[in-house]
């Protein structure tokens, strides 16, 4: 097959980097995407740095062997463990990750207060410390880890009073802090937006980077001359190394 009419390969710890894939599916409707998640050793936000990126790697590899032509990296914690790696073995496709969407957060306002959730692992990793002093000056920002929350996703648990009672616990200590906007830094959370926005209130905007991931994709493909030239709607393919999860996945890609 044209190597432009390959799928492009999209990973994730599991069910979360659904949220980035709605985004690629919506950008780019004649593409395909082999969706792989590794739900079998989530969370990868509360492992070593080393394990997430052996796991990255190898999962990665596998797909590759089936023919791609770009890699989505959809998971905040992998990316920060394994992205230079995999850009160092894969020169002839684009390797896009995705990280905590700070700037569009800074840009909120003069001196914005930013709370920024994701994983244990990503808020310790030196590449989430290094973006968080490239905005230093301009607004406050407050890492929150939070083990447990993706556990959630996994479970399709996106509403009820389990999830408000975690919420509330976590995000009591910032509700009266003048938080201006969140920063969804885990691709699980996305699909709990709803339930973040309640407890923090209508006034905070939730932001993520989904959408530029999909349009850093679509970049990346258009300069390599590897944007599709079929023109039929493109297929999705979803495989987890818990092959239950697969319904999980299509119902969060129609979230
Ligand atoms: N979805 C992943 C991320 O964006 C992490 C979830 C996990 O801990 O495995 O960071």
């Amino acid at each position: 097959m044209e190597k432009r009419n390959l799928p492009v390969a999209v990973f994730d710890s599991g069910v979360g980097g659904v949220s980035v894939l709605r985004e690629l599916v919506k950008l780019m409707p004649l593409e395909d995407f082999f969706y792989f998640g590794d739900s079998l050793h989530a969370p990868y936000g509360t492992k070593k740095t080393e394990e997430v990126r052996e796991l990255t790697l190898e999962n990665i590899k596998r797909m590759a062997r089936r023919g791609i032509k770009g890699i989505v990296v959809a998971c905040n914690t992998a990316t920060s463990a394994a992205i230079t790696l995999l850009r160092e073995q894969y020169t002839d496709i684009p390797v896009v990750g995705i990280e905590p969407a700070l700037k569009p957060a800074v840009m909120e306002k003069e001196h914005a207060r930013v709370l920024v959730l994701a994983t244990p692992m990503t808020v310790h990793a030196g590449k989430f410390v290094s973006l968080m002093e490239r905005f230093a000056g301009r607004a406050t920002m407050i890492p929150l880890g939070c083990p447990g929350l993706m556990e959630f996703v996994e479970a399709g648990k996106l509403e009820g009073e389990e999830l408000e009672r975690y919420l509330k616990k976590l995000l009591y200590p910032y509700l009266s802090g003048g938080i201006d906007a969140v920063v969804l830094g885990c691709t699980h959370y996305p699909f709990l937006r709803n339930e973040i926005q309640k407890v923090m209130g209508p006034g905070v905007h939730i932001l993520d980077g989904s959408q530029g991931t999909a349009r850093e994709l679509r970049r990346r493909l258009a300069a390599m001359d590897l944007l599709t030239d079929r023109q039929r709607p493109g297929e999705v393919i979803f495989e987890e190394s818990i092959p239950e999860k697969i319904p999980l996945c299509r119902f969060l890609l129609g979230c």
